[in-house]
């Protein structure tokens, strides 16, 4: 009902704003009686307010999307109410909203600009509803936002766009969805995000740059995903990373260089339920993780082979010294086979050379003896 007092929103000016907050005002004046009546009606009928009308809890009502609540309203609970969309219309004159529950509803699809006017938003949960899709303009007016509850929902993919304007987010739980594919540069505007939690989705590969921008990032949750390849340079800006979690993803082999370039002083590192295929590769990449003094294999104990066959299920801690013996036997065999090759070579050659020298003089000397003897012989023979 109150949507078409609104002026254009989308300038966003501190001078515009107060403009609107007269405007609105006014309007608000004039429509008092009537919206007075609705939220008295609402709060009396459908939900228990608290503290005049600044805790409205409508949680467990089924209400309608139509909802007008109080505009008084810091705090609403909106879970569990059978809604089917965001109930956009209720909220947009709620400049004083901090916290709004959505979480429990069948919410499938968020409008454009749902939020606009939630500007001291600090916490949005829509956490169990069934997103697939976040909009370009979902951000959009949530520039207080803090937490953000987007847990088991069925996002697939995230988009830089539905993220710019989440400047003074610290908490992203994304956990429990489908998500398989992120943007490049999709949290490039989060730069105060302390934890993201991204555990149980579909993501496969962890490209360079795909934490950009997250200095400030303390957690980062990526458990139960499908992960395989990591790039070398997906975690370089983590900065102030102190817990990565790896549990529970395919991956088989990691580079040094890719954990290496967490720069915290103390990063705890969990790295256990993957597919590890345990190679003289892997006992080297540990050996050099083990004497990074800043880095913590926490779970290492656990950290077991799959591959190769005749290691499955063991731990690597119990292998990691033996994984490099054969090829060390290997070596050590050509090495042993090449040195008899060239010794006996060179002794054959050795052997012939002298063989070929002594049989050269003693020829010429049977030859000249020979020669001189038959000289002589012949000589005594026709002499005689
Ligand atoms: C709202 O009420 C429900 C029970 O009716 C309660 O479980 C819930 O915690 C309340 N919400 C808040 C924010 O207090
Ligand atoms: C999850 O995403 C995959 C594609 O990545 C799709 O095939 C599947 O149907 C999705 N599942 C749900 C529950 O949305
Ligand atoms: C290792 O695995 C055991 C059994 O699954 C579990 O109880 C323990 O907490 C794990 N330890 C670490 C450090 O993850």
């Amino acid at each position: 009902m109150f949507s078409f007092v609104l002026p254009s929103r989308n300038k966003r000016t501190y001078k515009r704003r107060q403009k609107m907050h007269f405007c609105y005002t006014i309007w608000f004046f004039i429509l008092f009686p009537l919206s007075d009546a609705e939220t008295q009606h609402a709060c009396q009928k459908f939900c228990f307010c608290k503290d005049g009308t600044m805790f409205v809890n409508c949680s467990g009502v089924s209400t309608t999307s139509n909802l007008i609540f109080p505009p008084e309203t810091e705090h609403l609970d909106l879970s569990n109410s059978n809604l089917h969309s965001v109930p956009t219309k209720g909220l947009v004159y709620l400049w004083k909203l901090q916290i709004l529950l959505l979480s429990g509803n069948y919410i499938y699809r968020i409008e454009e600009r749902a939020f606009i006017s939630l500007e001291r938003l600090q916490k949005l949960d829509i956490c169990r509803n069934k997103i697939s899709f976040l909009g370009n303009s979902f951000s959009v007016g949530l520039i207080s936002l803090q937490e953000l509850i987007l847990a088991y929902n069925r996002l697939q993919e995230l988009h830089y766009k539905s993220f710019q304007h989440f400047e003074n987010l610290q908490n992203l739980n994304l956990k429990n969805n489908n998500i398989s594919s992120i943007e490049t540069g999709t949290f490039r505007s989060l730069t105060h995000l302390r934890k993201l939690c991204l555990q149980n989705n579909h993501l496969h590969t962890l490209h360079n740059g795909v934490f950009s921008m997250l200095k400030h990032l303390e957690v980062l949750n990526l458990e139960g995903n499908a992960i395989k390849t990591i790039a070398s340079g997906a975690f370089t800006s983590l900065s102030s990373l102190t817990i990565l979690n790896l549990v529970q993803n395919k991956i088989e082999h990691i580079r040094f260089q890719t954990l290496l370039s967490l720069q915290t002083p103390e990063t705890h590192i969990l790295l256990s339920n993957n597919p590890w295929f345990c190679d003289c590769d892997l006992q080297r990449v540990f050996a050099k993780l083990h004497s990074v003094r800043r880095l913590i294999l926490d779970d290492y104990h656990n950290v077991t082979c799959m591959e190769p066959h005749i290691l499955r299920s063991l731990p690597l801690a119990s292998v990691d010294t033996h994984l490099c013996v054969a090829e060390t036997v290997t070596v050590l065999v050509i090495t042993f086979t090449v040195l008899v090759t060239v010794v006996a070579a060179i002794a054959m050659a050795e052997k012939n050379r002298k063989k070929r020298t002594g049989k050269h003089w003693s020829d010429d000397n049977e030859v000249t003896y020979d020669a001189h003897n038959w000289a002589s012989n012949n000589y005594e023979s026709s002499a005689l």
